[in-house]
């Protein structure tokens, strides 16, 4: 009975100080439920000794960089020395999708060209004009099937609106020489799909749009391409898939791997299981002042390693980039479930030399396909994995003072891990670190 009451009273006390912390701000709401208040441990940033200009950062999914150029924000990416980012190839990844749609169409020759007038047309959704891996992915689609223009140097990869007869400037209709016989190819139409709230990459966008495409271009569509999977599973289900018309996205979200069985064209893995992994580890890198690489390119003490066929290192960009693999009928079985953790980093850290540190960590966008059904499952086991109570804040997608309003205390933080709505503005956050 003693013992029942002290357990009760425990419990209690438990309950209360975690009320405590989450009362501090009233706004807290975390994106995907998951609800954690910072902790009092033992090595925690009692006292707040460490500014917070001076506590680890690290970017991930969106890059800071200038969204009319490209230009990355090295300012922003050497906040402190304890400063990264996180994210993949960006070419790489663009250069296999073009090329996983070009075989895909040489291997189906016979039967790609739907209406048989010798064009091989195909609509394109894009995810975010501002964004490098969006404009990437576009550019490899274009340069795969040879509809790329060229300007001072690079490809174009401004959407195109309607292109019916070919005049575009943005692209130009591309010849393709398949089994010595030659092709048209045309970008019959693309399109940023940007909600009228102002999100991006708008999956419900892309639905509704596949219908307008449709009822202009009809069989002429040959060929569905996306920038992501979330839009090119919206315009599966909304129209490919009875229509048995191929459609390529990238992510490979486990509904999109799993649709390949009933004829989704294929996706790109970003290796989304490594750059969550990497998103935390740096963070949980710097907190024990050891080695940047540990856990990465050199074993930890759990036995956590990366090889090098998995992601590089770009020192002078401070920069981890995951490395892709395309996603077809040939190996989607092994792409199922896109939530496992890498099993070479999934060994459990000690909590005596690794104790619980405190991080709060933001998605750009909770209705994100990718970020919130692939890449934040992830970053909830690894969280657990490296000893790291994250707190998840989940914005609107639209505008950043949503999720900086949410960054009330950052004493309350030992590290922060930031996706930022648009890529130019990592001044909203560095400046709460700074203040
Ligand atoms: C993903 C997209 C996602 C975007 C968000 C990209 O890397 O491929 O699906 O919408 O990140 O920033």
């Amino acid at each position: 009975m003693k013992k029942a009451l002290a357990m009760i009273l425990a419990l209690m006390m438990v309950l209360s100080l975690a009320a405590c912390g989450n009362g501090d701000n009233p706004q807290n709401s975390t994106a995907g439920g998951e609800s954690k208040a910072p902790v009092e441990t033992q090595n925690s940033n009692e006292g707040g000794e460490v500014a917070n200009k001076d506590k680890p950062l690290v970017w991930f999914n969106r890059q800071p960089s200038n969204s009319s150029t490209g230009e990355l924000d090295m300012d922003a990416m050497n906040f402190n020395k304890d400063t990264y980012y996180v994210g993949f190839d960006a070419n790489q990844g663009a250069e296999l999708q073009g090329q996983m749609i070009l075989d895909y169409i040489t291997a189906h020759i016979d039967e790609i060209d739907r209406n048989g007038d010798g064009v091989i047309g195909y609509v394109l959704a894009i995810g975010d004009i501002g964004h490098n891996d969006s404009i990437a992915r576009t550019r490899g689609v274009r340069k795969a099937l040879d509809t790329a223009v060229e300007e001072n140097g690079a490809i174009k990869s401004d959407p195109v609106g309607m292109n019916a007869d070919g005049s575009a400037t943005a692209v130009k209709d591309g010849k393709l020489t398949i089994g010595g016989k030659e092709y048209t190819v045309r970008e019959l139409a693309s399109q940023e799909m940007k909600n009228s709230a102002g999100a991006t990459w708008d999956a419900a966008t892309a639905g509704n749009t596949i219908t307008t495409w449709v009822s202009t271009f009809g069989d002429q569509i040959d060929v569905v391409a996306s920038n992501n999977d979330g839009m090119g599973m919206a315009m599966f289900n909304a129209w490919s898939n009875e229509n048995k018309v191929p459609t390529f996205g990238y992510d490979a979200n486990s509904d999109a791997v799993e649709a390949i069985a009933n004829g989704y064209g294929g996706t790109i893995s970003q290796h989304a299981d490594v750059q969550a992994y990497l998103t935390l580890r740096v963070l949980r890198n710097a907190l024990d002042g050891v080695d940047i690489d540990t856990g990465i390119g050199t074993a930890d003490d759990a036995g956590n390693v990366l090889s090098d066929d998995v992601y590089k290192y770009d020192d002078s960009q401070r920069s981890y980039y995951a490395l892709n693999v395309a996603v077809t009928a040939d190996n989607y079985k092994d792409f199922l479930d896109a939530t496992v953790p890498y099993a070479p980093v999934s060994n459990q850290l000690d909590s005596t030399a690794h104790p619980t540190k405190n991080v709060w960590l933001n998605i750009y966008n909770a209705a994100d396909n990718f970020l919130s059904a692939t890449y934040q499952p992830l970053l909830q086991k690894y969280d657990d994995i490296l000893n790291l109570n994250v707190e998840y804040i989940g914005g609107d997608g639209q505008t950043e003072a949503n999720i900086t309003n949410r960054l009330g205390n950052p004493s309350q933080y030992d590290a922060f891990a930031i996706n930022m709505v648009k890529t130019d503005n990592s001044a909203s956050y560095t400046s709460l670190l700074e203040g």
